[in-house]
C-alpha cells in the first residue's frame, strides 16, 4: 500500500478537501445537505490515510498525540454541523474546532514525514 504511506500527499489531500466541504457546509455558502454527506465520506478517507501513515511510521508518543487530535478535529467539524442543523449554540465546538486545527497542523508539521517546519 505505498501510495498511502511513500508520502503524505494524498493524506494531505483529504484533509484539504476535507476542511474546504466543512467551511462551505458551515458558513452556508451552500444549504446543499449533499455537502456533509460528501464530507463525511472524507472523514473516512482522511482516516485511512493518516491511520495508514499512523501504523507505518509511528515512532514516538508524539504521534499518538496526533491520531487523538486528527480525530477530534473531524469530531468537533460534526458537532458543529450537527449541531447547526439543529439550531443549538456551536460557540464553544468552534473553540475547540480551531484550537485543534492549530494543534493538528502543529504536529502534522513537526513529525518527521513530509513537511518539517516546526
Ligand atoms: C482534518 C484532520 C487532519 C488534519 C488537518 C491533518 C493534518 C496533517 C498534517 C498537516 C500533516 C503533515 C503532513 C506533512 O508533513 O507532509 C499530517 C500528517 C499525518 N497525519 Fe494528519 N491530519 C488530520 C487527520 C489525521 C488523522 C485522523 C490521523 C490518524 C488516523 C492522522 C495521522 C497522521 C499521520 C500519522 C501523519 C504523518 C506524520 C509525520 O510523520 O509527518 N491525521 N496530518
Amino acid at each position: 500500500m505505498g501510495f498511502l504511506t511513500d508520502s503524505t500527499h494524498l493524506h494531505i489531500t483529504t484533509w484539504v478537501i476535507g476542511l474546504i466541504l466543512f467551511f462551505i457546509a458551515a458558513t452556508g455558502i451552500s444549504k446543499s445537505k449533499g455537502i456533509h454527506m460528501v464530507l463525511r465520506l472524507f472523514y473516512i478517507l482522511i482516516l485511512i490515510s493518516g491511520g495508514a501513515l499512523f501504523f507505518k511510521w509511528r515512532v514516538n508518543f508524539e504521534y499518538d498525540i496526533k491520531f487523538l487530535l486528527g480525530i477530534l478535529l473531524i469530531a468537533m467539524m460534526e458537532m458543529i454541523l450537527v449541531r447547526q442543523a439543529k439550531n443549538k449554540s456551536t460557540n464553544v465546538f468552534w473553540v475547540l474546532f480551531f484550537i485543534f486545527l492549530f494543534a493538528t497542523l502543529f504536529y502534522g508539521l513537526k513529525l518527521q514525514m513530509g513537511f518539517d517546519l516546526f
